[in-house]
């Protein structure tokens, strides 16, 4: 049996930082509502002349090293993003070029949150039909590109950063199953539109408390589906590595689930709401923590724009 593996894991945040008391000056909000409604404190945000792929970049040199691989030892590279630098080409494509990969399948996924998720799926069925051998999957995303800071809900959650990681065919255990779904019907309640005026900025729009409802509703469901695709029992795993929405969503998340939050990985606070990057960076977090060991089970779950959700469970 062919397993895809996680061979080698990298992030990457950019410098400068937005903090809640910077918001505080600028926006009718205070800290005391951010961390209570959002569990937020601080994001990082990208300069004028750093994009997606920049961020993508750094990431991916982390995790080729920690994999002991070259760039030319990938075969496929699969960037998840929202925000992509161009119209086109890919972010991937535009990655490619920087780590000096002469040639390789290279191509963007778009599922917004649950865009690593995505990513990922994709990137097992490579391995499992011995397509690729070593895929780079990144999740990458400037979100202060498309967020207005003007608007309070919105410029509160979103922040920048990218995570990455090398999965590699195996014939050891690594990702058991991956679930995921999609429903198109509620393209409004969480969009960008186009506002189609020249130099005006497209930025996010969302109904956000419906969001919410639906996020809270949808997560402890791909956990159940997930666990009795592979007849486990919620016990079995050592650590959930959650899309990082909104502290509220997790904590509501674990209740229903009846698990401790010491199960999940939480680095909202520090990063915020950063879309397809919030997974791989919070599962780097958690390895270089050292809380995410090898033969742990993993469980990582996203719910975004679209609505777009999934889950996979991995043997790390
Ligand atoms: O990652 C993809 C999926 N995205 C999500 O899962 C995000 C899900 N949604 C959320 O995280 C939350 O809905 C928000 C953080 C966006 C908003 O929190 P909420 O508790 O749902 O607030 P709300 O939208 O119901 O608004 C409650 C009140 C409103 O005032 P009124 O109408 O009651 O007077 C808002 O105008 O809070 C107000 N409000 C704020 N007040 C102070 C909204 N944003 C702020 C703010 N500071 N930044």
């Amino acid at each position: 049996m062919i397993y895809s593996k996680i061979k080698g894991c990298g992030s990457y945040l950019p410098e400068k930082v937005l903090t809640n008391a910077e918001l505080e000056a600028t926006l009718d909000t205070t800290d005391e509502w951010i961390t209570t409604r959002t569990g937020i404190k601080k994001r990082h945000i990208v300069d004028e002349d750093q994009f997606t792929s920049d961020l993508a970049y750094e990431a991916a040199k982390i995790a080729l090293t920690d994999a002991n691989l070259q760039p030319s030892d990938i075969d496929l590279i699969i960037v998840a993003t929202t925000t992509p630098d161009k119209v086109f080409p890919s972010t991937a494509c535009i990655l490619q070029k920087k780590l000096g990969v002469v040639e390789c399948a290279a191509f963007d996924i778009q599922a917004v949150c649950s865009g690593f998720i995505y990513a990922l799926s994709v990137a097992d069925k490579f391995i499992k039909t011995r397509s690729a051998k070593n895929i780079l999957v990144v999740g990458a995303d400037t979100m202060s590109r498309i967020t207005d800071y003007s608007d309070r809900s919105n410029a509160i959650l979103w922040g920048d950063g990218s995570g990455a990681i090398v999965l590699s065919s195996s014939n050891e255990e690594g990702i058991l199953s991956t679930h995921i779904h999609a429903k198109g019907e509620h393209e409004e309640l969480l969009h960008v539109p186009r506002k189609g005026q020249q130099g005006e900025k497209d930025t996010i729009d969302m109904k956000g408390n419906q969001v919410f409802k639906m996020a809270v509703n949808t997560l402890d469901m791909i956990v159940d589906e997930t666990l009795n695709a592979n007849n486990l029992a919620k016990e079995d795993i050592d650590w959930v590595v959650p899309h990082q929405a909104n502290i509220r969503i997790l904590e509501a998340t674990a209740k229903k689930l009846n698990m401790s939050m010491d199960k999940l990985i939480v680095t909202i606070g520090e990063q915020g709401n950063t879309s397809a990057a919030s997974i791989p960076l919070a599962l780097d977090f958690g390895i270089k923590q050292k809380k995410i060991k090898p033969g742990h089970l993993i469980l990582m779950e996203a719910f975004g724009g679209g609505f777009t959700w999934g889950s996979a469970l991995i043997r790390i």
